[in-house]
């Protein structure tokens, strides 16, 4: 297996050198082996060459197996172009439409919900991941004054809306859930909205085992903190997957425990943990590496190495379970130290 590995900025190298630090440990059980390829396309690369990433970047990319990203983002770089170039450039380029991110509590001292146990937080949200008003389309005119006009269009295609909830659906049906619940704004963004309410009232009548519901976006955020235990699959448009993914990464023990994979089934796609550099943790061996790595074992298990993903996510449980982790999960392990919990009970073959 070839995997391009993109570090990124801030903690995303911290994260990212633990992430490889276990693909190589369950590659050393499992006996297979991969080729780890260290790209170096960053705020720093950019900073020193002007290029976010070069004129055959996705072509680069397409060749590899998978795709591995730490984090993208540095206040030295304040319209964020490289990460718009390298992380969202691949999500379009690359048509990875499938923001996979499931959100599982392994231990209840994770939640910062009342009450709530590892039987309550256990559920998949798809994000349409190439379109809404991540495209790009629109502009500032006569920017800093007075008259200034800044436009950036929604884009929702039959397409593209189709394929995401289509996705959401067959997932379901191929684990054997029940409920599928698809969010939007459809109250006030009549049109665009108007869209991904066809469709789903189109498609949900083909999967008759499933009970399909729709919230609008605002009460979904509301149920989802009173009772997320009501929900399997969420689907939702591409900023409204953002902005909850992390409000369910809370519910997880933080961002720094959640996953994520950018998908297009059946060709090269893309994983990296949900959050970002977080300049202000940075360089410190403080990060909590789980993210980044349960993002490695999303790569593997779509990759079909399932025991070793598998192994992977067995290992997180142990470390988690066993205080041996990062602070902000509770424990008083460094990064470093974290990732080489987990490559113990790898090596140990539990
Ligand atoms: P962030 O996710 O980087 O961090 C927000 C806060 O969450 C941190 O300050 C920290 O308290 C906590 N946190 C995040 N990751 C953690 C980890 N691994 N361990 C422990 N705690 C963790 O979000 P932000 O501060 O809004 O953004 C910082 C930069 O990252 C920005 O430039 C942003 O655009 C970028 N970003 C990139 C990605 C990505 O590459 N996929 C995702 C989100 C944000
Ligand atoms: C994420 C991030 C990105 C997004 C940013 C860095 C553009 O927040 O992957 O969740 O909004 O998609
Ligand atoms: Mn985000």
């Amino acid at each position: 297996m070839r995997i391009a590995v993109i570090p990124g900025d801030g903690i995303g190298e911290e994260v990212t050198a633990e992430a490889v630090k276990v693909i190589e440990a369950v590659g050393q059980r499992f006996g297979c082996s991969f080729e780890l390829e260290q790209l170096p396309w960053s705020a720093d690369y950019f900073l020193q060459t002007g290029v976010t990433i070069p004129p055959n970047g996705y072509d680069m990319l397409r060749e590899f197996d998978a795709i591995f990203i730490g984090a993208l983002g540095d206040p030295r770089v304040p319209d964020n172009r490289h990460a718009r170039d390298i992380l969202l450039g691949t999500r379009f380029e690359l048509d990875l439409y499938v923001n996979y991110r499931p959100v599982k509590l392994l231990h209840e001292r994770l939640c910062p919900l009342k009450g709530r146990g590892p039987q309550d937080v256990d559920f998949v949200v798809f994000r349409e991941n190439t379109e809404g008003v991540y495209v790009g389309i629109g502009g500032r005119f006569k920017p800093g004054t007075d008259d200034e006009i800044a436009i950036q269009e929604e884009i929702n295609t039959y397409k593209g809306v189709h394929r995401i909830i289509r996705h959401a659906f067959e997932f379901a049906k191929a684990r054997g859930l029940t409920r599928v619940c698809m969010a939007d704004k459809s109250n006030a963004m009549t049109a665009g909205h108007a869209l991904w309410q066809r469709v789903f009232r189109e498609l949900a009548p083909q999967y008759p085992g499933i009970d399909s519901t729709h919230y609008y976006i605002d009460a979904l955020a509301m149920y989802l903190v009173l009772d997320p235990k009501q929900f399997q699959v969420i689907v939702t448009n591409n900023l409204f997957g953002d902005i909850i993914t992390d409000l369910a990464a809370t519910f997880q023990g933080g961002l720094g425990m959640a996953a994520s994979g950018n998908i297009h089934p059946g060709k090269t796609s893309m994983f990296e943990p949900v959050h970002g550099s977080a300049p202000k943790f940075a360089g410190k061996n403080v990060a909590n590496p789980i993210g980044a790595i349960a993002s490695a074992a999303l790569m593997l298990d779509t990759l079909g190495l399932k025991e070793e993903a598998a192994a992977i996510d067995r290992a997180i449980a142990a470390a988690v379970n066993a205080m041996k982790c990062t602070v902000d999960v509770g424990g008083s392990l460094g990064t470093r130290e974290a990732g080489d919990a987990i490559v113990q009970l790898i090596a140990a073959g539990r």
